[in-house]
């Protein structure tokens, strides 16, 4: 039986067991996962010793992408535009590779289940962070007319600005001076942890706009409700994006890519 597991502090109340499970009942794959709690200090000990010991792959989660993104010998495209790796793995010449998988998550969730289509869209996106970072690589891959990060430290989104400048030309600005309207409004804080929404005015929302909150929860994140609430023709949150991320790596690892679909409607109910 190959070995997989999902690592981060905390990890207690990871889908991604479940997620896995069913996967592999899905496509008859022999395979174990489990969500294994590892801190800082111990995490490039814990992934040698896990390959080391047979481990087939590790999926990485907070807040360790940025460790994982360093202790990766070969880096997919993906995590090298990202900084970050989600998805660790043996090649053939037993070299650890990373990937990250996280921005082909939310681009799928998109356009496959919900057919909010990207190419020619305008695209604002909240938040400047690691998460943010990594959507843009893909955003940017499926052809937005114009990108717009928003964010609290303008810093960091200029930082974001120089990253990608080669492949794009991202805008930037601070809540105070944003203007326009979008067709995609991304949330990429942290904010709805705290059941808070960024400082963003309905004025952005055109008719047709899609609100997409990459965190969700049980009931509706504060950004979804906010969105609901000012007539957004759709308002999405995260959880078809974690279980594309996964069916990404689930592909990685077993060549095999399984239906999203039952995946997300079991989880909606659990
Ligand atoms: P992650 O890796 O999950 O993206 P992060 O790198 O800490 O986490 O990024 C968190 C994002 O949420 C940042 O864009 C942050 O804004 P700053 O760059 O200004 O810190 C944003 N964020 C967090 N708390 C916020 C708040 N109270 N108001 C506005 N933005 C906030």
């Amino acid at each position: 039986m190959a070995r997989y597991a999902v690592i981060g502090s905390p990890i207690a109340h990871s889908k991604s067991p479940l997620i896995h499970r069913l996967f592999a009942e899905q496509t008859a794959q022999d395979v174990q996962y489990e969500a294994i709690k590892v801190e800082a200090d111990e995490f490039d000990t814990f992934v040698l010793d896990f390959f080391a010991q047979g481990g087939a792959g590790l999926n990485v989660t907070l807040p360790h992408k940025e460790r994982a993104y360093n202790i990766a010998k070969v880096l997919e495209p993906k995590a090298e535009l990202a900084a970050a790796v989600n998805t660790l793995y043996l090649n053939d010449e037993k070299t650890l590779c990373g990937d990250n998988t996280d921005g082909t998550g939310l681009v799928r969730d998109l356009q496959s289940n919900h057919n909010v289509q990207i190419k020619g869209k305008t695209i604002l996106v909240i938040g400047a962070g690691g998460a943010v970072r990594g959507a843009l690589v893909s955003l940017i891959e499926s052809q937005p007319a114009a990108i717009m990060v928003v964010n609290r430290t303008v810093a960091k989104a200029n930082d974001l600005r120089g990253v990608f400048k080669e492949k794009f030309d991202i805008k930037t600005s601070g809540f105070d001076r944003l203007e326009g309207k979008y067709d995609l409004i991304i949330n990429g804080t942290s904010l709805s942890l705290s059941g808070e929404i960024p400082a963003i005015s309905s004025e952005r929302l055109s008719e047709n706009s899609c609100c997409y909150d990459m965190m969700y929860g049980k009931e509706d994140t504060a950004f979804v409700a906010w969105a609901k609430s000012n007539g957004a023709a759709f308002a999405l949150d995260g959880l078809g994006m974690l279980v594309e991320q996964a069916a990404e790596s689930f592909l990685r690892w077993r060549g095999v890519r399984p239906e999203t679909a039952p995946v997300i409607a079991a989880l909606r109910n659990t």
